[in-house]
């Protein structure tokens, strides 16, 4: 940890202190220089010319290369540790997808070169399609959403226009389960719909009967993940699917646990009318950071005039695009987030048909052989065997040991693991929710659980607070609220406010 300079006093957990870019300016230090004027200074006169010198920090390059790769080393990266970040599918992904998305035909284009000149890149998006339409048993694609939620937007806002151009616009409900990601709800609200809230069983399953005295004409359609947020599979989705379709409603599958079923099942068999897919979770983009996305959604034949355009269609060997007729209109200022379809496309060619057909089964594989060995120390809060993610519980650890899933969580980070995701799904207490991915080795599915079952001794045994956890980490307990309520983007004003619950 850099100890000299001028380092700044930031109280951050851990003992440590890193002084800002703004801490190590010294006047007339320079990151570069520029050769000597050869030519004769001319001056600019302009009233909208600055005069005053603007207050940029002053520090050498290799202060600066530094600065940057000490403050980058203080995030927990995928490419650092295992990440078994439930519903968020954070795989290792392989540099070859970067590579491919990297090259300068691809990453220099303009998004507004029109087709005949772009003809390699609308056949990726082609080709993609092509992949996508295999892989989800759906028609027709639009790359435009670039992330999962705004597919969903998507999705509901065609279901939307659908209704109304087949007069059934007194369809105002959509059943989303209480099992679902924000998300779900979040978007059917957007798009002008009234949200009715299904119940999961005592198996974690869409509860069926429930359903069935939910559902009547006015049900615009269901949103349903499948696996679903409990990594459970929802084996009546054929009964769930009849029950919406006898009312004329649409069925839309929120893709973002394709990972789980890739090769082994499609939601257009499953009767899904509507996927969204997250190729930054399941197809070669880590997830995660608000960082680009691409949700492209994917729809049965009958839909295809209702996506947002202009599509991809072939012309003999031309590629064009083509404006549907109905379109819902843009999603996106051009075509989507292309080189994160690019890194997808490429990722799926690199696995080929074979790998791309064991991926889903891998990843039940490793959730299933990692949910075995962490049931020993935390149980399940589902019996039935997980697919690609699975749940645990330490509600009884809270009411006898106040062991809280933060607490694990945080002292997980402490030992070089990400924290899995806790306290989704909602409906489950103090809950942790794991998912290794089919990229992770059976010694590191072993570690994990291995010290996890430390932790939780060392919980169970402990005098000392355990929200002293993590120790080791040069950010402990920020609050994560106040910075999502009270955005506060200026240095100046920062400050690290420390959990006081
Ligand atoms: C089940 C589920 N649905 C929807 C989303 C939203 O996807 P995105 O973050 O790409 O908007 C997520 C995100 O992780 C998710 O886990």
């Amino acid at each position: 940890m850099y100890s000299g300079g001028n380092a700044s006093s930031l109280p951050l957990v851990g003992g440590s202190s890193e002084p800002t870019i703004k801490d190590l300016s010294k006047p007339g230090r320079r990151a570069f220089n520029y050769p000597k004027l050869d030519v004769p200074e001319e001056k600019i006169e302009h009233n909208c010319i600055k005069v005053e010198k603007a207050p940029l920090p002053e520090v050498s390059e290799h202060d600066l290369v530094m600065h940057f790769s000490r403050l980058a080393h203080r995030n927990f990266a995928v490419d650092l540790g295992f990440y078994p970040l439930g519903s968020c599918t954070m795989k290792y992904n392989p540099r070859f997808a970067d590579w491919v998305a990297s090259l300068s035909g691809f990453s220099n284009l303009h998004p507004a070169t029109p087709g005949k000149y772009s003809q390699g890149s609308l056949e990726i998006l082609y080709k993609l399609e092509e992949y996508l339409k295999n892989i989800t048993g759906m028609d027709n694609a639009s790359f435009q959403p670039p992330a999962g939620a705004s597919g969903e937007l998507t999705g509901l806002l065609i279901i939307k226009e659908y209704l109304n151009n087949n007069n059934m616009s007194n369809k105002k409900n959509i059943i989303v389960p209480d099992s679902a990601h924000g998300t779900n709800p979040a978007s059917a609200k957007m798009a002008g719909f009234d949200v009715v809230e299904v119940a999961t069983d005592i198996n974690g399953l869409v509860d069926v009967d429930e359903l069935k005295k939910l559902v009547d004409e006015n049900t615009a359609g269901l949103m349903l993940t499948n696996p679903n947020t409990g990594g459970l599979f929802e084996e009546d989705i054929l009964e769930i699917s009849k029950i919406i379709h006898d009312v004329d409603g649409l069925l839309y599958y929120d893709g973002a646990n394709l990972n789980a079923i890739v090769g082994v099942s499609r939601p257009g068999d499953m009767g899904f009318d509507i996927v969204h897919s997250n190729l930054h979770k399941t197809f070669a983009t880590p997830h995660g950071g608000g960082g680009p996305g691409s949700g492209p959604v994917a729809v049965k034949e009958f839909l295809r005039e209702y996506l947002p355009g202009p599509i991809v269609i072939k012309d003999n060997d031309n590629y064009e695009w083509y404006q549907p007729k109905y379109s819902i209109g843009r999603m996106h200022g051009y075509h989507g987030n292309f080189l994160v379809a690019l890194r997808a496309l490429a990722y799926m060619m690199l696995l080929g048909k074979e790998g791309l057909d064991s991926l889903g089964s891998y990843a039940v594989l490793n959730a299933r052989y990692l949910a075995s060995k962490v049931s020993s120390t935390i149980p399940l809060a589902y019996e039935k065997p997980c697919m690609h993610e699975f749940v645990a519980t330490v509600k009884e650890l809270k009411k006898t040991n106040k062991i809280k899933a933060y607490d694990v969580g945080k002292a997980l980070l402490d030992r070089g693991f990400h924290s899995p995701t806790i306290y989704f799904p909602l409906i489950v207490e103090e809950a942790l929710m794991f998912e290794p991915t089919e990229t992770q080795t059976v010694d590191t599915l072993d570690d994990l659980a291995e010290t996890l079952s430390i932790i939780i001794n060392e919980l169970i045994n402990s005098t000392e607070s355990f929200e002293n956890y993590p120790k080791n980490l040069p950010v402990g307990r920020p609050n994560e609220l106040i910075p999502a309520k009270h955005l506060t983007v200026n240095w100046g004003d920062f400050e690290l406010l420390e959990i006081t619950e």
